[in-house]
């Protein structure tokens, strides 16, 4: 039989989890690959903290380039843009096909790192890096080649979905629901990637990218995180019939595309909408295929494990039968014209306004409204006994450009009936 060397760089959370996998699973794999997965080494900065699992003492190494020299597949999974760059590139440069986790490198250093293993003939796989156990990198390379993709879009952060969820089912404010995640090892002691959007915008530009057949700059996405949605935002919501969500978005529009990352509101009795706490969900549209979803654990040890085996198994599939770049890591085929601006799209909104509560306001409101062409479709201001404090009214429109709500916002936002910034929610009927 076959022998394969699996050298992993990270004895984190997800590198511990792959060794183990890799031992208790071995028999599985060995039937699934005819081929004889090794766990050679394992290399990290730190190999004296205990991890829970028993290994041979020769594996643990703090010595990376030994790793990159004696084994035959290479994971990597220190996480960060600079230090794995370069692991990966020596390890393509080596000819050694790669494992990766790593979607903020991916995001922003594809290009070049695919243009790498191109160039050496050898694979990076990187399933682990979108939606953690889902497997929605090789549904979009594989199970989806013959379709020509009309939409992706969900939830793509099991952090934000989590602190979402608590103040949907439970009242908590963003701040107390913040905490619990951080309590929970959901979100970092500095959580900025996760919950302004960041973590969402790289996983959504990898499927961008792959469906579209250009790789996406993603400081070209428009990025909004959920810092700024209330618990009146998630009442309103219900009201109004809505769930509060942080989805990554990337569709066509015409022959354009557009691929964003924002707080939306979704229809109550979608399917998306009940989806909770830390899980991710991806809704795939294609022709001829019509729509697909995903749903599972996007991230944690086992669900990222999972992943990341499945691609050593790939891997050592195509070594077993000499067939490297069988599926090109990426293939470069744009078919769009440009990427839109954000002042292109279309959408409906909500919009949250605390006014003084005095005769004429709404006028004002709607005239500005009306002078950019943007229709009403339903407002909210519930009855109260204090007249001297500012009230919210809720305001949803008619489908309009952002051009449009935003040029109509920044006039309203200056009324001096007006307190506090506006808050802004698009809707996606999902249609
Ligand atoms: N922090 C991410 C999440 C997982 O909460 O979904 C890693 O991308």
């Amino acid at each position: 039989m076959k022998k394969a060397k699996v050298g992993i760089i990270g004895f984190g959370t997800v590198g511990t989890g792959v060794a183990s996998c890799l031992i208790e699973n071995s028999s599985i794999i060995k039937a699934r690959t005819g081929m004889d997965l090794i766990l050679h080494k394992i290399a990290d900065l730190d190999i004296e903290r205990p991890r829970g699992i028993v290994l041979d003492k020769n594996i643990l190494t703090t010595d990376l380039n030994l790793v990159l020299e004696e084994s035959d597949i290479i994971v990597e999974l220190i996480g960060g843009t600079t230090t794995a760059k370069k692991i990966i590139l020596k390890a393509l440069q080596m000819g050694k096909p790669v494992v990766t986790a790593n979607k903020a490198l991916l995001a922003k250093h594809g290009n070049e790192i695919f243009a790498a293993a191109e160039k050496m003939g050898t694979d990076i796989y990187y399933e682990a890096s979108v939606a953690g156990g889902i497997p929605v990198i090789k549904s979009l390379r594989e199970g989806l080649a013959a379709n020509k993709i009309e939409k992706i879009y969900g939830i793509l952060n099991g952090t934000c979905n989590y602190i979402l969820t608590q103040m949907a089912q439970n009242s908590q404010s963003f701040e107390d629901a913040l905490k619990k995640a951080q309590e929970l090892g959901y979100a970092e002691a500095e959580p900025s990637l996760d919950i302004d959007g960041f973590d969402t915008a790289h996983k959504i530009v990898i499927l961008a990218s792959l469906a579209y057949g250009n790789w996406i700059n993603p400081n070209n996405v428009y990025t909004e995180g959920i810092r700024n949605i209330s618990l009146s935002d998630i009442k309103y919501a219900k009201d109004l019939g809505y769930t509060i969500k942080l989805f990554g978005i990337a569709k066509r529009m015409n022959d354009d595309i557009q691929v964003r990352v924002h707080p939306v509101m979704i229809p109550n009795g979608t399917i998306m909408a009940s989806i909770n706490e830390a899980n991710n969900g991806i809704f795939i549209e294609g022709k001829p295929i019509g729509g697909t979803l995903f749903y599972g654990k996007g991230a944690g040890m086992a669900a990222t494990s999972s992943a990341v085996i499945a691609d050593i198994i790939d891997i050592a599939r195509n070594l077993k039968h000499s067939s490297s770049r069988r599926i090109p890591c990426f293939t470069n085929d744009k078919h769009y014209g440009i990427l839109l601006p954000m002042e292109e799209i279309d959408s409906r909104y909500y919009l949250r306004i605390n006014v003084t509560d005095e005769p004429g306001v709404i006028s004002k409101i709607s005239t500005i409204l009306g002078k950019e062409k943007i229709s009403i479709s339903s407002l909210i201001q519930w009855e109260t006994s204090e007249t001297s404090k500012p009230v919210p009214i809720v305001i949803v429109t008619h489908s309009t450009y952002e051009k449009n709500i935003m040029k109509a916002l920044k006039k309203i936002q200056t009324l001096s009936i007006v307190h506090d910034k506006i808050n802004l929610i698009r809707i996606e009927d999902l249609q």
